[in-house]
């Protein structure tokens, strides 16, 4: 079966019940037993432990990423906290990539650090350079892929290899590209993770995370953390993420076309220092891009002219791109990573890993591309 077949039917039937085509909102919190002895005779018990509408989420993102099972959260963090609940324990270390969410790197400095677990943070997009951090405690690897800001790329193949002689869980943050452009199972991965806040729900709606196994024996791991802790996708978010991901490929194959055509106009305007999108021939690991994605995605970055003043003004003054945090949805955001996503990384880790001051992140969306860019064209003519 196609990807765009499974990305519609994969994980949902019609109701047994009323033939509804949509799996229903299983609002509730208790599943009534049927006697003592047939306890979990028809699947479900309590709702932070499993619930049907939920499960039908996790049963298609199962199957977009080619895994055995998946768990959701709460959020994409809660989903990375769980993933490193399970495989990290007091005296153990873990390597991430040196560019990632903020939020990943404020989790792994500001809150799993105070419980004995050391960080590394590793230049993924020169899988020596991880090779080199691996130490005899290393248990995890997690690579953000494009990274977010900087769009850096990390080789999943290469840094998998690094990760099974360690014997360690390689882990990969899927969520710019998704399984539809970046298939992290296929080239050695382990774990695959989503802030499904971003392209999965694709409409700005609902804040969620899973994270997708390629064994049973992980997934376990994971969905024991998952019900342990209790960060859960409730059914109304993960009803919204289910019909979100019917339309996945279509909104990535033209907010992908958009956020090029987008990537061009900029690297030619006299008033832009720098562009970067992975689709750019100038862009630094284009070769590997092309090679491990089959797609570039919606996300890219830009430096104006005259750096932070002069991003600042054009972020305040732009039209039609909405000046907010998240990315991948269908409306066109512009986000400034050192005030908003990225403020709690410190400077000097910031400017080590080129997360510069004038740095304006667009996440492209699905409006025509001709009114996207002569905002831009509009708003850079007054800077
Ligand atoms: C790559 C990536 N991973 C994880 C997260 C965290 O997801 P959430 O905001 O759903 O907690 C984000 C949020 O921006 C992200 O960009």
């Amino acid at each position: 079966m196609g990807f765009r077949t499974k990305q519609i039917h994969a994980g949902v039937t019609p109701d047994p019940v009323t033939g509804s085509i949509l799996t229903p909102i299983y609002q509730t919190t208790t599943y009534v037993q049927p006697s003592v002895d047939d306890y979990l005779s028809k699947g479900f018990s309590y709702s932070r432990s499993g619930n049907p509408t939920v499960q039908a989420l996790e049963a298609k993102l199962t199957e977009l990423e080619g895994g055995v099972a998946c768990a959701t959260f709460g959020t994409g963090m809660s989903a990375i906290h769980a993933t490193m609940l399970a495989f990290l324990s007091a005296g153990d270390h873990a390597i991430v990539s040196d560019v990632a969410y903020g939020g990943t790197y404020r989790l792994c400095t500001k809150v799993l650090s105070r419980f004995g677990i050391d960080f590394t943070f590793a230049d993924g997009s020169n899988p020596e350079d991880v090779a080199a951090s691996v130490r005899d405690n290393t248990k995890l690897i997690l690579t953000e892929t494009p990274a977010n800001p900087t769009m850096k790329c990390s080789d999943i193949a290469a840094i998998s290899a690094v990760a099974k002689k360690a014997g360690a869980v390689h882990a990969v943050d899927n969520t710019f590209l998704t399984p539809y452009y970046q298939r992290p199972f296929e080239l050695g991965a382990d774990l695959s993770i989503h802030s499904t806040t971003k392209y999965m729900d694709g409409h700005n709606a609902t804040v969620g995370g899973a994270v997708i196994s390629k064994t049973q024996a992980h997934a376990d791991q994971v969905r024991f953390i998952m019900n342990s802790t209790g960060s859960i996708m409730s059914p109304l978010v993960a009803w919204l993420t289910l019909q979100g991901c019917k339309t996945l490929s279509v909104r990535m194959d033209q907010q992908s076309a958009n956020a090029m055509a987008i990537a061009e106009f900029l690297e030619n305007h006299a008033k832009v220092e720098q562009v970067r999108y992975p689709g750019l021939k100038s862009f630094p690991q284009h070769e590997l891009s092309s090679r491990q994605a089959t797609g570039f995605g919606a996300m890219l970055w830009f430096e104006v002219k005259g750096g932070l003043p002069a991003g600042k003004k054009l972020m305040d003054n732009v039209e039609l791109w909405s000046l907010a945090e998240n990315l991948g949805s269908v409306e066109s955001l512009i986000t400034h990573p050192v005030t908003m996503t990225h403020a709690d990384v410190e400077e000097a880790e910031r400017k080590r890993v080129g997360i510069i001051d004038g740095l304006v992140r667009l996440s492209v969306g699905l409006e025509d591309v001709e009114d996207l860019i002569e905002a831009l064209d509009q708003a850079l003519a007054q800077v």
